[in-house]
C-alpha cells in the first residue's frame, strides 16, 4: 500500500469526512500498547482500539493462531456444518460466562449480536405460547450498535433520529442514571439512583407485563461517556423483571472480557441477566466477532418440534468463521495465562486515582471509573457542544494518545496489559491539553 493513499473513495463511519481528509490520522502498524502512524509517531493507545483490543495489539499468540488457520481453513459455513474450533470457542465462553448461560450463538459484531438477542428473545416468548409479548425496552443514552433494532432500542438521538419513522415499534425506554448534581466525581458505582430502575414498573404499568419480551441494557453505558450503574440499580432491574417474566439482556460488548476486572460485567456487579451480547473482546479486536450467550432455559425451549427442523431462522454467512474461531480460542488462553482480569482488579485502584487526579483540571465538570474504564467529563463550550472535546481528542493525539471522546466527554479504556508508567502519560497529557485549548 502506497504511504500516501488518496483518501476520496473511502466513506468513513462515524467520522467527520471533510474534516478527516484534510487533516488525515493514519495508523500504518500497531504492537502492544501503541501504534505508529504513517508518518512514524508513536501514539500510546488509551482505548484498546475502540474498546476491543484487551490483550494489546498483534499479541503474538493472537497472530499465530490466525495466520495459521487461515492457511488451513479459510471459511466453513455455519450452517448445516460446523467445524472444531467453534464448539471448542462456545464451549470455552459459555464456561466462563455466570449462571446458566450455557449456549452461544456467534455473529460478526456487536450490532448483530444486539439483533439476534432481540429476536431471540422474542421468538423465545413467542415458542413458548405468549406470542403477545414483543414489546422492547432499552433506555436513554444506551448504544447497542447500529442495526434497526440496536438503535430503536439505544438511546443516543443523533443515532436515531434520521430514522425516527422506521424504528422498531413497540419500544419504550428507560431514563438514563447520568447526574452530575448527585454523582459527580464518583469512585467506581455512584451511591445516588438506584430509584431509577423503578422506572420499569411504571413502563410494566403502561404497556402490561403480558407485551413486553425484554428489557436490554449495558451494565456500564460505554458509548455515551462511560456512566456507571448506581449501587442497587441493575439488582432492582433483574428484580422486576423477574417478577414480570421479562428478560433481562446485558448488552456487554465493552464489558465483557476483563474490562471491568471479572470475564462478564454480570459477574463483577453480581447481577445475572437471561443474556448476555459480546463482541470486541472476544477476539481481542483483531477479527470481527461477536456472540450472544443465552440462558439453558432459553435454548431448551426451542429444542422441540422435528428434530431435523432449524429450530431458528437466523445466523449469518460468517456466524463462527474460523480465523475468528482461532483469534477467540487464542485470546481466550492469552487471557488467563497471563491472568489479565486479575491484573485489571489490580491496577483498578491505581487508573481510578488517576482518573480522579484531573479532577481539577482545566475545564472537567466530573471524573468517573470503574475497572479500566474511566471518563473526563469537560464543561460544555457555551453555543458549540463537543467542540471541546474534539479538540482534546486531537489535542491528545497530536501529543502522542488515542483517546475516545462522546459528546463532551473524554473516555478512556486501555488494554488490559496497561503499566502504571502508561496511566501516568495519559493523565499527564490530558491534563497539558485541557490546559492549552479554552
Ligand atoms: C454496548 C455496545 N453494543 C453494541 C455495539 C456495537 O458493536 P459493533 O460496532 O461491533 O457493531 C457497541 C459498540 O461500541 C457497544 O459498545
Amino acid at each position: 500500500m502506497s504511504a500516501a493513499p488518496n483518501l476520496e473513495a473511502y466513506w468513513m463511519p462515524f467520522t467527520g469526512n471533510r474534516y478527516f481528509k484534510s487533516h488525515p490520522r493514519l495508523l500504518a502498524s500497531a504492537s502492544g500498547m501503541h501504534f505508529t502512524t504513517t508518518t512514524g509517531e508513536k501514539i500510546l493507545d488509551g482505548i484498546a482500539g475502540l474498546w476491543c483490543c484487551n490483550a494489546g495489539h498483534c499479541h503474538p499468540k493472537i497472530v499465530e493462531a490466525i495466520q495459521a488457520q487461515a492457511a488451513k481453513l479459510d471459511y466453513a459455513t455455519a450452517f448445516q456444518m460446523g467445524h472444531p474450533d467453534i464448539f471448542a470457542l462456545a464451549e470455552k465462553v459459555t464456561a466462563m460466562a455466570p449462571g446458566n448461560l450455557d449456549y452461544a450463538f456467534f455473529t460478526n459484531s456487536g450490532s448483530e449480536s444486539v439483533d439476534t438477542a432481540l429476536k431471540i428473545a422474542i421468538a423465545y416468548h413467542r415458542t413458548r405460547g405468549d406470542a403477545g409479548r414483543t414489546r422492547l425496552i432499552g433506555r436513554e443514552k444506551g448504544y447497542h450498535g447500529v442495526g434497526f433494532g440496536g438503535i430503536s432500542v439505544g438511546g443516543m438521538s443523533p443515532n436515531r433520529k434520521m430514522y425516527s419513522a422506521v424504528l422498531l415499534p413497540g419500544v419504550d425506554h428507560l431514563p438514563h442514571t447520568h447526574n452530575i448534581e448527585h454523582n459527580a466525581f464518583s469512585r467506581g458505582q455512584p451511591q445516588w439512583g438506584a430509584h431509577l430502575a423503578d422506572e420499569l414498573e411504571n413502563i410494566v404499568a403502561l404497556h402490561d407485563a403480558s407485551t413486553i419480551a425484554a428489557v436490554i441494557v449495558e451494565p456500564v453505558a460505554g458509548s455515551a461517556g462511560v456512566i456507571i450503574p448506581p449501587v442497587g440499580y441493575l439488582e432492582r432491574l433483574r428484580e422486576i423483571c423477574t417478577k414480570h417474566g421479562i428478560l433481562l439482556i446485558f448488552d456487554e460488548v465493552i464489558t465483557a472480557f476483563g474490562r471491568l476486572g471479572g470475564a462478564f460485567g454480570a459477574d463483577v456487579l453480581g447481577v445475572q441477566p437471561d443474556m448476555i451480547t459480546t463482541a470486541k473482546g472476544l477476539t481481542s479486536g483483531a477479527i470481527p466477532m461477536g456472540a450472544v450467550l443465552a440462558d439453558k432455559d432459553i435454548y431448551q425451549t426451542f429444542m422441540t418440534g422435528p428434530d431435523k427442523a432449524i429450530e431458528l431462522f437466523h445466523g449469518y454467512t460468517y456466524s463462527g468463521h474460523p480465523m475468528a474461531a482461532a483469534a477467540g480460542l487464542a485470546a481466550m488462553s492469552v487471557y488467563e495465562e497471563e491472568g489479565l482480569f486479575q491484573r485489571v482488579r489490580e491496577l483498578a485502584p491505581v487508573f481510578e486515582d488517576a482518573v480522579h487526579s484531573l479532577k481539577d483540571a482545566r475545564h472537567v465538570i466530573d471524573t468517573r471509573n470503574l475497572g479500566l474504564m474511566g471518563a473526563i467529563e469537560l464543561e460544555t463550550r457555551p453555543g458549540a457542544p463537543t467542540v471541546r472535546a474534539i479538540e482534546a481528542f486531537t489535542g491528545c493525539f497530536d501529543a502522542g494518545l488515542l483517546v475516545r471522546t462522546t459528546g463532551d466527554t473524554i473516555a478512556l479504556s486501555p488494554p488490559l496489559i496497561i503499566e502504571e508508567s502508561h496511566i501516568d502519560q495519559i493523565v499527564t497529557t490530558i491534563r497539558k491539553v485541557l490546559e492549552s485549548i479554552e
